[in-house]
């Protein structure tokens, strides 16, 4: 048993305040993430005094076989803190994508504050769209994201914004002081401090760094960084007219369209569809 003070263990998740504003699913992976930081600790102790309080890439994989789930499983179809799952909303008969932000996307605290940083810093509505669909398909994947999340989208969004989406997840592995990113903390503890990125990743950064759209994905994690403000208040409500705008929205609901990912918005409208 770890013996464990609870204003210091809060502090350590980031404060009071940034522990109110994680969403329920955000806190229970930064919770059992710091606890099995501190379990590793209590084991190691003198090791411990040497190491940066980061796990290694190795003390990360030896944590898989401490779940009874797999860390890439989408958020809306486990509850990680053991307890039951909730049953969900009935979804319209044609749902729109505001309907499936509204029942479905649980997630989406994170993505409106990124939308509105991007919308402060005065970026093209393309990329505030890019930011606030980001990270939504988590709720269905986690593991590769992004190309998930371009993929899920890219029917009905601008090419630049797929791209965005697609790629963000690459170049948040790497560092670009010019634009105002920084490898984050974050990265540190969920991938492990020697972590090196997986072939595609490395690749397609390689090929990022010699694209016309670069700097597309690169907005986003830049507005990535700073979606995790206290402070912040959000609402879907400043980004209404620019889904209207750039999001074509089938007339038969999404998920009906039978285009080729409506298959994905059916999973996320009904997961618990037994198969
Ligand atoms: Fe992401
Ligand atoms: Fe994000």
């Amino acid at each position: 048993m770890i013996d464990i003070d609870r204003r210091d263990f809060i502090a350590s998740l980031g404060g009071v305040a940034a522990v109110g504003l994680m969403n329920h699913e955000t806190r229970a992976d930064e919770i059992e993430d710091e606890l099995n930081r501190r379990l590793q600790l209590a084991q190691a102790p003198v090791q411990a005094a040497e190491s940066s309080g980061f796990p290694t890439a190795a003390e990360v994989d030896a944590q898989i076989a401490t779940r009874s789930y797999r860390r890439g499983t989408g958020r809306n179809f486990l509850n990680t803190d053991g307890e039951n799952v909730a049953r969900l909303p009935p979804m319209p008969a044609s749902p729109t994508f505001l309907d499936f932000f509204e029942l479905r996307f649980h997630s989406n605290n994170h993505c409106l504050q990124s939308a509105n940083k991007a919308m402060e810093r005065g970026v093209d509505e393309e990329i505030v769209l890019a930011c606030l669909l980001h990270d939504l398909v988590q709720v269905l994947m986690r593991a590769d994201h992004g190309y998930w999340g371009a993929q899920l989208f890219e029917p009905y969004v601008p090419e630049r914004t797929s791209f965005a989406i697609r790629y963000h997840q690459a170049l948040r592995f790497y560092t670009d002081s010019e634009a105002g990113y920084e490898y984050p903390d974050l990265y540190r503890r969920i991938f492990g401090e020697d972590y090196v990125p997986a072939p595609h990743i490395q690749a397609d950064y390689a090929m990022l760094r010699n694209h016309q759209w670069y700097d597309a994905p690169r907005e986003v994690t830049v507005s990535d960084l700073y979606a995790f403000d206290p402070e912040a208040v959000v609402s879907i409500d400043p980004f209404v007219d620019i889904v209207g705008r750039h999001f074509r929205q089938p007339k038969e609901g999404l998920g009906n369209d039978g285009s080729t990912v409506a298959h994905m918005w059916r999973t996320i409208a009904t997961p618990d569809a037994p198969l």
